[in-house]
């Protein structure tokens, strides 16, 4: 232990006073013995530190910050270099505001295109997840600050969040879901982590032993400091003794209580408490260094550059009929669409960032040399189909030699706290752009949204730039790529599917009672389309340039794969190679290739470099169940170089010694998983792969709610006052969205409707206590009075000792 002196000096109430934050977003101090409260603030993609009123909803107002693009934005760079400067500037702002903590990035998988956080994280693949958030992670850190890499782990729906167990096999998870995390920590080597709300095969995160313990601390040797994500703590003592040093936010000192209690009565050691501790201390310790320093401005100007120049080298550009892009000079523009006007930038929910200023399409139009002649919205944001102006839009554009057309996702339906209810934009927009295409078909859309959408309206538009949540500074930056001063260079860091019904999770996603089955194993995003041979409509990796490039002369070594890219086109232009591995033996099932390293390179007109990408621990590796280990299968493996998943350019073959491990699988048992078609597998083949039965997947409607249950369960509460909290809030919900406020209605669903009861009390900042959340489930669960009298005595203690 780093800090055994300190410790030695303090009580056992001093110790456990630490493992729980003093507020919403400061941990506990002890001025007697020099300990500062550390201060934790939202991320991921900008400073979200509140002054004032604290949430974690992203309601109130938070001081300026540089709103640079999300991360399903920067990961479209194929860039780890530019994340680590972004994470710089990153830094650079905590610095400023004095933030210990920055509560970023975060590295879930997107299982399904619908899950409400996809803007807020990275990839589909975890290899390139990881690189990009290893990057960032240790640019935030170069500067004094913590990194802290969200949400460990399988978090990867919005619904029901606090209370979903998520059922996943031990290859999967370690394959799909780990690995991203797995690189945050080893290479960007983050000094904290956030336990995900979710529980994972049975238990919750914070408290998994396996998860935190096995994995975590003892394969991944992480020496920082977990902590929960907010109000996600259920039993602090397990808490504890899984490592999880931190529970945010603050209890009012109700789970200090616990763990005090929990010592004396020997249900831990205090050793255990002494090392959770000493982990926090180092924290604090090292990131409060960076304070001493004198206090300097950030440089907003520069900042505000520098998320432009991320946004830039993000937009991916997915269409480019008749060479319609860049805009020549000259031809008469007609900006159309309600996001030219007001930009679609961010998310909504905890990551919300305060810009410190805004580009807007409009103001920037002159200085980019657009010949614009005018701008029409075309529809209402929020709105329903409105024909005045449709007809005002198609009016402007039969004047026009071409269209720009702004559309894309409102703010509300992108949340967090809430996973979409379908993959297509809204109609209004759809019928604008039929109304456009006939009378001028050189249409240009640019779409701004942080996720995968459909677009059966593509034949109508030549051009499509895709700018997704481009941060404060995006639409001078996609301006910048219409009018061809930036080539595009980004590609697609997920699928895009022609169908919602296409992707494999369809039939498993969201899980709506008490768990979430992954029965599609690995194949998720391309490795399932790839290996099911399922068509799609824009592949992983894949994205467009004004320039074109040729792969050549592939050489393939025992430690890398080297080969030759020439910029054959007029622009000069950045190409982003990336290396697949397939294996060719059957034996254990896989997808037909999948990630492993890519490259991205600038190359002038008529240049050819040669690119070598180095092999490393994931390049073989699998995970095999029977060993409990990665291992190495010994087979031929084909090395693939493309310009996407889809279309591959130069070939090889490698043969790989194995590690001898016994093969895991007995393939007939497992005929989805071997064949890939696994969008649909049987519970029974699932039961195979997971090596157990399934656990009951739906509500004990006989039972009595507990701690654990949400309130949305209260539609089978044995008492009529449950019933009638339900009927309230479903009501409230559904005449909220009626007139409108579907912000509000979201946010209800959120924050109340799926919220578990104990969370009643890890929200409420010591306001309702455990005792009286034992009072409020009498309550519901049929006995109203006796409840209400509890809940009452209760209140009356927690008063009285605060006096
Ligand atoms: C989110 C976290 C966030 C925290 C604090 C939670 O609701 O899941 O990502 O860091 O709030 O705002």
């Amino acid at each position: 232990m780093k800090h055994k002196d300190l410790i030695r000096k303090m009580t056992l109430e001093e110790k456990a006073s630490l493992m729980s934050g003093k507020n919403f977003w400061q941990t506990q101090n002890i001025n007697r013995l020099g300990i500062n409260s550390m201060f934790l603030a939202d991320g991921p993609h900008g400073i979200r530190k509140q002054a004032a009123a604290a949430d974690h909803l992203g309601l109130n107002p938070s001081i300026p910050a540089t709103c640079f693009p999300t991360a399903a934005t920067i990961a479209n760079s194929w860039n780890a270099e530019l994340g680590e400067k972004m994470g710089e500037y990153l830094g650079e702002e905590a610095v400023a505001q004095k933030v210990n903590v920055l509560l970023g990035p975060g590295v879930n998988m997107k299982r399904s295109p619908l899950a409400g956080r996809n803007f807020e994280y990275f990839s589909e693949d975890p290899y390139l997840a990881g690189k990009l958030a290893a990057g960032m992670i240790k640019g935030i850190q170069s500067k004094g600050v913590a990194a802290c890499v969200k949400h460990f782990a399988a978090n990867n729906q919005e619904e029901r969040r606090m209370a979903i167990d998520t059922i996943v096999d031990e290859r999967t998870l370690r394959e799909i879901y780990l690995t991203a995390f797995e690189i945050a920590i080893k290479e960007g080597k983050a000094k904290t982590m956030m336990s995900s709300y979710n529980l994972l095969n049975g238990a919750y995160t914070n408290e998994n032993i396996h998860l935190m313990r096995d994995i975590l601390r003892d394969e991944w040797d992480f020496q920082g400091v977990v902590v929960t994500d907010w109000g996600g703590s259920n039993d602090r003592v397990a808490g504890l003794l899984a490592g999880n040093e931190l529970e945010m936010p603050s209890t009012s000192g109700e789970t200090n209580g616990e763990i005090v209690k929990a010592v004396k009565a020997g249900k831990i050691k205090e050793e255990v408490l002494d090392e959770c501790v000493d982990r926090l201390l180092e924290l604090i310790f090292t990131t409060e260094a960076v304070f001493e320093a004198e206090h300097k401005e950030i440089d907003v100007e520069k900042h505000h550059r520098m998320a432009q120049k991320v946004a830039e080298e993000s937009i991916v550009l997915l269409k480019n009929e008749d060479h319609i892009l860049p805009l020549k000079k000259g031809k008469r523009v007609a900006v159309i669409g309600d996001f030219a006007k007001e930009a679609r930038y961010q998310g909504a929910g905890s990551s919300n960032i305060n810009p410190t200023k805004l580009d807007r399409t409009l103001d920037f139009l002159d200085q980019s040399g657009i010949d614009s002649i005018g701008f029409e919205p075309g529809f209402e944001r929020y709105g329903k189909k409105n024909k005045k102006k449709i007809n005002k839009a198609c009016d402007l554009a039969k004047e026009a030699d071409v269209v720009l057309l702004y559309i894309g996702l409102d703010e509300v339906t992108e949340a967090e706290g809430l996973d979409r209810q379908n993959m297509k934009i809204p109609e209004n927009q759809i019928e604008l752009l039929h109304a456009l295409y006939k009378v001028n078909a050189n249409i240009v859309a640019v779409l701004s949204c942080g996720s995968v959408v459909e677009m059966p309206w593509i034949d109508k538009v030549k051009g499509l730039v895709h700018g997704y949540l481009s941060g404060q500074a995006g639409a001078s930056a996609i301006l910048r790529v219409l009018t061809g001063e930036v080539n595009p260079s980004g590609k697609l860091a997920e699928t895009y599917p022609i169908r919602y019904e296409d992707t494999p999770s369809f039939y498993h996603f969201p899980g709506k009672e008490i768990s979430v089955e992954y029965r599609e194993g690995p194949y998720i995003g391309y490795r399932y389309y790839d290996t099911a041979g399922v068509k799609v409509l824009f592949p992983f990796g894949y994205g467009l340039s004004y320039t074109t490039f040729e792969y050549t002369d592939i050489e393939v070594g025992n430690e890398s794969v080297a080969f030759k890219i020439t910029n054959t086109g007029n622009f000069a232009g950045m190409e982003i190679a990336q290396l697949y591995v397939g294996c060719k033996s059957k034996a254990i099932f896989r997808p037909k290739k999948e990630l492993k390293g890519f490259a991205k390179i600038l190359l002038q007109p008529g240049e050819t470099k040669t690119v070598t990408i180095p092999f490393d621990d994931k390049t073989f590796r699998y995970f095999n169940v029977k060993t409990n280990k990665w291992e190495i299968e010994q087979a031929d493996y084909e090395i693939l170089i493309g310009a996407s998943s889809a279309d591959i350019r130069l070939r090889d073959t490698i043969c790989v010694e194995g590690t001898g491990a016994p093969i895991p699988y007995d393939n007939e048992k497992l005929p989805s998983y071997y064949s890939g078609h696994a969008n649909n597998v049987s519970e029974e083949e699932f039961e195979n792969l997971l090596g157990y039965k399934v656990p009951e997947s739906k509500w004990d409607r006989t039972k009595r709610l507990g701690y654990n249950d949400t309130i949305a369960q209260c539609q089978y509460a044995r008492g009529a006052f449950g019933k009638l909290a339900f009927y309230s809030i479903s009501f409230t919900h559904w005449f909220l969205r009626k007139i409108g406020k579907r912000s509000t209605a979201n946010l209800m669903m959120m924050s109340i409707y799926h919220l578990p009861f104990r969370g009643i009390a890890r929200m409420s900042g010591g306001i309702v206590n455990m005792p009286m959340v034992d009072g409020i489930l009498m309550m519901v669960n049929g006995r109203f009075f006796k409840g209400a009298s509890h809940v009452l005595k209760e209140r009356k203690k927690v008063v009285k000792s605060a006096k």
